[in-house]
């Protein structure tokens, strides 16, 4: 079977090691992997919006030299004639040699990686996994901290449904010292099944809070999410969450110099826009960290090495 990268833990922290290192000589030479993937293609099979994702791995694959195709929504997809996952990626591997999937339902990466010929990139199921951009962000820790042990994180907003803080801590858990703070408002506070099973079980350093003011000062990376107005049951508790947390300069100033701000992007209204030029808000940066680390996901998959 080929391998497909369903979640952050495909990779033991070894591969995850050498992925970064494959990354960070992408930026050093692009030129010299700039035909790496002539004559590839790239499905994106995308059942629900996005925007950095997907562009983004259309980048990273035009940057090798390879070509894409794919649809960008259900609606412009066959699943509105009802196909099934499964019978599209039998599909689309008949024409690519690589795919990346991304569904509002947790699992359907999973349902096509076991019927595909190709590897499966997972590029975000439900509320579930989003491991590229895992990837993405301890690639931007790394490079702009040097290490990725050692860190008090804060995260911080839509700790519930937020797929990329699920993937994130499965992935930070891996490495010694690492100590998060949770900042959300008690709905949207972590999952029980990452909460109690991951952090609780495996003894790892954690607090629950509702203020950032409070925790600010004491980290060294803070991790802000959009509250996912997609995955609400109802418009009146969105409405009531999503200004919750509004991160501005007054905020900033009770951050440690040091302090990283991430997100995922897209952002709402939780980053103000008075602090992008903070040199401590690398979340642009980040979304280049992320075209990197997926050309090098595209060829560490397909298994080409430069000349
Ligand atoms: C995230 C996602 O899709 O989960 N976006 C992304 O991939 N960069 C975060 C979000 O939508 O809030």
């Amino acid at each position: 079977m080929v391998r497909s990268i369903l979640s952050p833990l495909d990779f033991s922290v070894e591969e995850l090691d050498q992925l970064m290192d494959l990354a960070d000589d992408i930026i050093r030479d692009p030129a010299k992997y700039a035909h790496t993937c002539d004559g590839r293609i790239l499905a994106t099979l995308f059942y629900e919006p996005s925007t950095r994702t997907r562009l983004s791995f259309e980048a990273a694959m035009l940057r090798l030299g390879g070509k894409c195709l794919g649809f960008h929504s259900a609606d412009s997809s066959s699943a509105t004639k009802g196909e099934t996952v499964a019978d599209t990626i039998r599909v689309a591997s008949c024409f690519a040699d690589i795919a990346a999937m991304r569904h509002p339902k947790e699992g359907a990466p999973l349902v096509a990686a076991s019927k595909s010929t190709i590897p499966v990139i997972n590029a975000g199921d439900g509320g579930h996994q989003h491991p590229t951009q895992t990837f993405t962000d301890l690639l931007t820790i790394r490079s702009l901290k040097g290490h990725l042990d050692n860190l008090t994180i804060g995260m911080c907003g839509d700790l519930k449904f937020g797929r990329t803080v699920h993937s994130l801590i499965r992935a930070l858990v891996r490495y010694a010292n690492v100590k998060f703070v949770f900042i959300s408002p008690k709905e949207l506070k972590l999952p029980s099944y990452i909460r109690d099973d991951l952090l609780i079980q495996n003894n790892i350093a954690f607090r629950e809070v509702t203020k950032l003011e409070d925790v600010l000062p004491s980290l060294d990376i803070l991790y802000m999410t959009r509250v996912q107005k997609e995955r609400f049951f109802n418009e009146e508790d969105y409405v009531r969450l999503k200004d919750f947390y509004i991160l501005d300069k007054k905020k900033m100033n009770l951050a440690s110099p040091d302090m990283l701000v991430l997100h995922p992007l897209p952002r709402v209204n939780e980053i103000s826009t008075e602090i992008d030029d903070d040199p401590r808000a690398v979340y642009f940066k980040q979304v280049k960290y992320g075209m990197y680390v997926r050309m090098a996901l595209i060829l560490t998959l397909l298994n080409i090495k430069p000349e």
